[in-house]
C-alpha cells in the first residue's frame, strides 16, 4: 500500500509539523510505501506525481488563523481537480496542530479539509486536531507533555493502514493550561532578549 505525507507548513525543517510527520511515519511502519512531499517546497504538479496511486493522504499542517496556510491552501484549490485521478478513491487523514492549548480551534480546518474532500472527490478517513503545538519543542513527541499526543498520532497511524473512517480526534498535552501559558510566556521573553528586545517592548503598542 502507498502513503502520502503532505507536510504543509511553511517550516520546512525542525517545525511541529515535520515532528509529527516524523512520529507517525514510524508508527506506520515497513511494510507500506511511503512519499513525503511538501506544499512549501514542491510545486502542485511535482505533488501531484509523487502521490499517484496512493491508498492514504495525511496533510499534517500548522493552524493559521484558525484556517489553512496560504500557501497550502492554494496548493489545495489546484490540486483539487487533479487530485482524485491521480489517487483514485484515496483516504483523507487531516492532522491539524495549533499553538493555543485548545484543540477545539482546529475545528474550522478541520471542516475546510473535510470541504475539499467533498469537492474533489477523495473519501474522508479521519481528522487529528492537535493542541499546544508549542509543547513539540520541549520534548520528544510520546513523553512527557506530548506523550497522550502520542499515543493519538499512533492511533491515527493505526486507522491510516487498515483505511478506516473513525470520528475526529481533538488531544491536548498532558500539562496543565496555566503552566502552558507560563512557559509559552517565558519563551517569548527570552526570544525578545535574544534578539535583542527588552520584554517592555514586547507590550508596546503601535
Ligand atoms: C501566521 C501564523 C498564524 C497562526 N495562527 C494561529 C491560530 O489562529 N491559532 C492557533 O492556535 N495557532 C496559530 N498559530 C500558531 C501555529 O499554529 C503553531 O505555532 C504551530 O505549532 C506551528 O506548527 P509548524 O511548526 O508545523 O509550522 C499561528 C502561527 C503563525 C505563524
Amino acid at each position: 500500500m502507498k502513503i502520502a505525507v503532505i507536510n504543509g507548513s511553511p517550516k520546512i525543517k525542525n517545525g511541529a509539523s515535520e515532528n509529527i510527520s516524523r512520529f507517525m511515519i514510524e508508527r506506520l511502519g515497513t511494510e507500506p510505501e511511503i512519499v513525503v512531499c511538501s506544499a512549501m517546497s514542491m510545486r502542485c504538479e511535482e505533488i501531484i506525481g509523487m502521490i499517484g496511486g496512493s491508498k492514504a493522504i495525511a496533510f499534517v499542517f500548522p493552524l493559521y488563523v484558525d484556517g489553512i496556510p496560504s500557501h497550502l491552501l492554494r496548493f489545495l484549490v489546484e490540486a483539487q481537480a487533479q487530485i482524485t485521478e491521480a489517487a483514485p478513491e484515496a483516504t483523507l487523514y487531516p492532522i491539524i496542530n495549533c499553538g493555543f492549548y485548545e484543540a477545539r480551534q482546529t475545528s474550522l480546518a478541520i471542516d475546510m479539509m473535510k470541504s475539499f474532500c467533498q469537492q474533489s472527490g477523495l473519501r474522508w478517513g479521519q481528522a487529528l486536531g492537535i493542541g499546544g503545538g508549542g509543547t513539540f519543542t520541549a520534548s520528544p513527541i510520546g513523553r512527557g507533555p506530548t506523550r497522550k499526543i502520542g499515543k493519538a498520532i499512533g492511533l491515527l497511524a493505526k486507522n491510516i493502514l487498515e483505511l478506516k473512517t473513525a470520528e475526529n480526534s481533538l488531544v491536548e498535552p498532558d500539562i496543565p493550561r496555566f503552566i502552558y501559558i507560563f512557559a509559552a510566556h517565558l519563551g517569548w521573553k527570552t526570544q525578545a532578549k535574544k534578539n535583542g528586545l527588552k520584554v517592555k517592548q514586547l507590550y508596546e503598542r503601535q
